[in-house]
């Protein structure tokens, strides 16, 4: 028997309903400020909720105003980005919050148009603050909410190709309700997070816009929506090198990346494509390496390359370091944001510095 399927024009009310009575309470939602919103949807574009949260809190305990993210140092916003990964989005912030400072008189703008001219507001997010802070009438689409949306029409193509993606939003923007429209978002948000799950049966049976969903209850729900083979990430051998000096207190060797391109501008540790030769010419060229050590292996999975790494203790007598790189003691450290790519080897990397034994 065909199935009877409520147009999906009536889906905001139920939708909305639900989502006022189930809405988990987040530092965001219990004091939706336009900043808080905006720096937990820049957070939530990287990371699961869970592990939002603790880093939401301490962002907001250390920067508790717009202001004080446009006169922070960068030292210090990319240490409350560390292990969040993706440093250009926190660096964006920044300069977003620095241009409301000087041409919004420090408020956020309240436009989806407006909000769409700063740096590192999208159309996701622009949609996100507009209705979520300032109630007003815009589409927030995430990739979340691509598979609710593709779910509920039974749309079967590949939701990150730009036509369909295309098409899926401006349906939501359609849908959108001009009187909660920060609910409607974060109810289909919601939605994707809890019940419409990706790889997995919806759990339909809790749905709240079961009689809207062409798919409900069928078990191919769980397979949309599709996509299309991923390229296959570029694989990289690497060779992470920890130079410590052979004095008291002993000093490590980090190295400042260009600021353009994969984690730009952040400090690590010295490191080369295995089959590089620059790395060990600038060590040997300072005539100073006393002895090495294999530290074992580490690997690192980016968005579109991933890193095999192997570690290497290096053990020098001091020397002054060309330019970009930096020698620093354990106690210098801690302002430093080592990318998460680097943990096996910066995991001990203060007892290595600190140890009163030999280290190698
Ligand atoms: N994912 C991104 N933003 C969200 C929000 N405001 N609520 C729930 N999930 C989200």
């Amino acid at each position: 028997m065909a199935k009877c399927v409520k147009p999906i024009e009536g889906i905001a009310e139920p939708l909305v309903r639900w989502y006022t009575a189930h809405e988990r309470a987040f530092p965001w939602r219990t004091e939706p400020t336009p900043y808080r919103v905006w720096v937990s949807e820049i957070m939530l574009q990287q990371t699961r909720i869970e592990a939002a949260l603790p880093y939401f809190d301490r962002f907001m305990e250390a920067l508790p105003t717009l202001r004080d993210l446009a006169e922070a140092s960068e030292d210090v916003i990319l240490k409350l980005w560390e292990g969040l990964g993706y440093y250009s989005r926190v660096r964006n912030l920044q300069k977003a919050a620095q241009q409301v400072m000087c041409e919004h008189g420090g408020e956020l703008p309240s436009s989806y148009e407006e909000l769409l001219t700063l740096p590192g507001i999208g159309e996701y997010t622009a949609g996100a603050i507009a209705s979520i802070a300032f109630g007003k009438r815009a589409a927030a689409v995430d990739g979340n909410v691509l598979r609710v949306m593709a779910r509920l029409t039974d749309d079967d193509r590949d939701v990150m190709q730009t036509k369909p993606r295309r098409e899926l939003t401006e349906l939501v923007r359609r849908l959108v309700p001009a009187e909660a429209p920060g609910e409607f978002n974060q109810g289909l948000m919601e939605l994707g997070e809890t019940i419409c799950l990706p790889n997995a049966m919806p759990k339909c049976s809790e749905r709240p816009v079961r009689d809207y969903c062409a798919v409900a209850g069928e078990e191919r729900a769980r397979d949309l929506p599709t996509r299309a083979a991923a390229k296959p990430r570029r694989v990289e051998q690497r060779t992470v090198f920890t130079v410590i000096t052979e004095e008291s207190p002993r000093r490590v060797l980090l190295h400042r990346r260009e600021d353009k391109g994969l984690l730009g501008g952040m400090w690590e540790l010295p490191n080369e494509l295995v089959d590089a030769t620059d790395t060990m010419l600038m060590l040997d060229t300072s005539g100073s390496v006393i002895g090495t050590k294999p530290l074992g292996s580490g690997r690192h999975v980016f968005s579109h390359v991933e890193w095999q790494m192997n570690g290497l203790l290096v053990k020098v007598n001091p020397f002054t370091p060309s330019e970009g790189y930096r020698f620093v003691t354990a106690e210098e450290l801690s302002p430093y944001a080592l990318p998460t790519a680097f943990r096996t080897y910066t995991a001990q990397l203060y007892q290595t510095l600190t140890a009163e034994e030999e280290v190698l």
